[in-house]
């Protein structure tokens, strides 16, 4: 099962470059995780056969410590985020995912990366979410428990009362599984809340009727995403939505059929 997994990833990682990659591109966002570590294999293959005329560079910005080592280890060159040149837009950005919806919104941050990589994709002409069959599911929260999300360490008890108020039953501050070396830290030095919520609404949802105003602790994704973002104390939350151009790429699976 591993083995398909790993070669699900491949697959929607190599369709997602055939199809959003070329190399007269100049700048490229690449996320974290494992799934993107296949995006810039298949990114190197791509230049390996056309390279970019007249020696010029691509620059690849990453999204975080893990990021950065994945570009660089490619033999790519990274940018750091702050030194991309005033109105500059990447061309791309391409990153991995928890879950996607039918409205291609997702959960990220199980890496325990989210703030860089939302500004990276927003930062973007295009976003690309490669994910594979497993992430794909009508509605987010559906196998994926929970939102990861990024606080800053003296706010995180308040921060997680708050989230108790708007409807998350049991929030939990990411711990590192291996040792007891206390909370996760991100690469802001900022720690992880995953809050579970009831499966979120889609937009269709709330046009047929729903409420998604957190009634009931029922919401619409865009809706969770800006109440969360309010709370004082919250850095940025796992939810990617809305209309910036995001494109997920939901392919590979087994034997290449629809995911499932
Ligand atoms: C990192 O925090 C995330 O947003 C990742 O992009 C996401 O968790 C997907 O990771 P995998 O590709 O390892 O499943």
């Amino acid at each position: 099962a591993v083995d398909l997994i790993e070669q699900a990833k491949r697959k929607a990682a190599y369709r997602a470059v055939a199809d959003h990659f070329n190399p007269e591109m100049q700048f490229v966002g690449i996320g974290s995780g494992s799934t993107i570590i296949y995006g810039v294999e298949a990114i190197k293959d791509c230049l390996a056969k056309n390279p970019p005329k007249g020696g010029r560079y691509i620059f690849f910005v990453p999204t975080g410590f893990q990021s950065r080592k994945v570009i660089e280890q490619a033999g790519l060159m990274p940018m750091a985020f702050d030194s991309l040149p005033e109105n500059v837009m990447l061309d791309v950005a391409f990153d991995g995912a928890d879950e996607v919806d039918d409205d291609l919104n997702c959960i990220k941050g199980g890496g325990a990366c989210l703030f860089q990589e939302k500004l990276v994709a927003t930062r973007a002409k295009k976003f690309v979410c490669i994910a594979d069959y497993r992430k794909n599911q009508t509605r987010l929260i559906s196998k994926w428990p929970s939102i990861p999300i990024e606080v800053a360490p003296i706010a995180h008890a308040t921060v997680m009362r708050q989230l108790k108020l708007i409807g998350s039953v049991d929030p939990v501050l990411r711990e590192h599984t291996l040792a007891k070396t206390g909370p996760v830290q991100t690469d802001q030095g900022f720690y992880i809340i995953d809050a579970p919520f009831k499966p979120l609404l889609i937009q269709e949802d709330v046009k047929n009727g729903k409420d998604g105003s957190g009634k009931d602790g029922q919401w619409e994704v865009t809706a969770l995403a800006h109440k969360i973002k309010s709370i004082s104390g919250v850095l940025e939350v796992g939810l990617f939505y809305g209309p910036n151009g995001y494109e997920v790429q939901a392919a590979g699976g087994q034997g290449g059929q629809k995911p499932v």
